[in-house]
């Protein structure tokens, strides 16, 4: 079965090197915004921005985290003198602040080039668990958080007739799972975002990438790793947990060839392949072979799927026997 997955992958991946001769942007000199920044996948998309000899701003609100975050990046860059190396604490739920100092920084360092979205956050666990106000925290940072910079950039980039923006989803963007409910509907809006914005800024030459990340070992992981209830722990345990160094390279390397999705890893390449749907491509050759191993990944997610669901009642039956859950009738 899995030979059906491997050999058009080999293939698709073989030809895309041969025929897909993708113009990769440079940074070089440029302004990279990112936010979230401090940490996490961000963090290690800042530290390869100064690698790439850009100018990088990094956001986030505690600015203890921040100032260490850019001795970091300060470290990392190739060109220190004249690289122009930055924080700013920003909130990025209030769209007066975000739209204020996007302004202040293409002032003093220069018009910005890339926006990376990357603050977000999550927290898992059944709905009905959730107070009003994490409900409404998780939207504001992970929809609105994306939404605002966007809002406030575009006409600039728009003006340039340049830009590049990076919105950072998740592999819960592409399917909820037990737990999720909140998050997901969050990253599964970013989705939306992402698709109608690539779409509207395409003219403008102004390119747009949906970051998909797995699991990554970020201090953020850490955090909603002890939100997670029995049956999330038990779901997540069936991928692996990648490196946000790798994570952010890939990221990187997609956001600068123009890519639409970025994912990283066989499992993240199947998911998001099955899920493609209506989304943009930049390649009709890639279009035709995807189409030809849809339907067999859709056969072999159905053992996931199968297998996501037994856990869940598994946990179920545990609850009953412990008495947690009440039995019907
Ligand atoms: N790690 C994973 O497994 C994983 C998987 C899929 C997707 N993602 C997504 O990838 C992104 C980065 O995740 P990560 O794990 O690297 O997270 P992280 O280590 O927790 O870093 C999050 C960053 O966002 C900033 N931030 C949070 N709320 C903010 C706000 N209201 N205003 C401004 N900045 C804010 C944080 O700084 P302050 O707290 O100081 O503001 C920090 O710099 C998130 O969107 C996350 O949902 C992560
Ligand atoms: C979630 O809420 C239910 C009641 O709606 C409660 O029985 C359960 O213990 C709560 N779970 C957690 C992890 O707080
Ligand atoms: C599009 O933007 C790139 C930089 O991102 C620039 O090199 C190129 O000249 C621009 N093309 C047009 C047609 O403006
Ligand atoms: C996540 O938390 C569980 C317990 O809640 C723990 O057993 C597991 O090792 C943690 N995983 C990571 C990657 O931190």
């Amino acid at each position: 079965m899995v030979v059906f997955l491997i050999v058009p992958f080999l293939i698709i991946s073989f030809m895309w090197k041969l025929f897909g001769n993708i113009k990769v942007k440079d940074i070089t000199n440029r302004h990279v915004v990112i936010i979230g920044g401090s940490s996490g996948i961000g963090k290690s998309l800042a530290i390869l921005a100064a690698k790439k000899n850009a100018h990088v701003t990094i956001i986030a609100r505690n600015i203890d985290k921040l100032s260490e975050a850019i001795t970091e990046i300060k470290e990392n860059a190739i060109n220190p003198t004249d690289q122009k190396i930055n924080f700013v604490s920003v909130d990025v739920t209030n769209f007066e602040d975000v739209e204020n100092n996007l302004c202040e920084i293409e002032e003093t360092v220069g018009p910005i080039y890339m926006l990376v979205n990357c603050a977000g956050f999550a927290v898992c666990g059944e709905l009905e668990n959730f107070t009003v106000n994490q409900i409404k925290s998780l939207i504001n940072v992970n929809l609105l958080g994306s939404i605002y910079p966007i809002k406030a950039i575009v006409p600039k980039f728009k003006e340039r007739k340049e830009g590049i923006i990076v919105l950072t989803g998740s592999q819960v963007s592409l399917f909820g799972l037990y737990g999720y409910s909140v998050y997901s509907s969050c990253k599964f809006a970013l989705r939306g975002l992402a698709e109608s914005l690539y779409m509207e800024l395409k003219p403008y030459n102004i390119s747009v990438t949906l970051a998909l990340p797995p699991d990554t070992d970020t201090p953020g992981f850490k955090e909603e790793n002890k939100t997670k209830p029995i049956e999330t722990l038990r779901i997540s345990d069936m991928g692996d947990i990648f490196n946000p160094g790798d994570v952010a390279n890939k990221i990187m390397r997609d956001a600068l060839g123009g890519q639409f999705f970025s994912h990283i890893g066989f499992e993240s390449f199947i998911t998001t392949t099955l899920c493609k749907g209506m989304s943009p491509f930049t390649s009709f050759f890639q279009v035709i072979m995807e189409s030809m191993i849809i339907g067999w990944i859709r056969l072999i997610s159905s053992f996931y799927v199968h297998r996501f669901h037994k856990i869940v009642q598994l946990c179920y039956d545990e609850k009953k026997k412990q008495k947690k859950i009440k039995p019907n009738m």
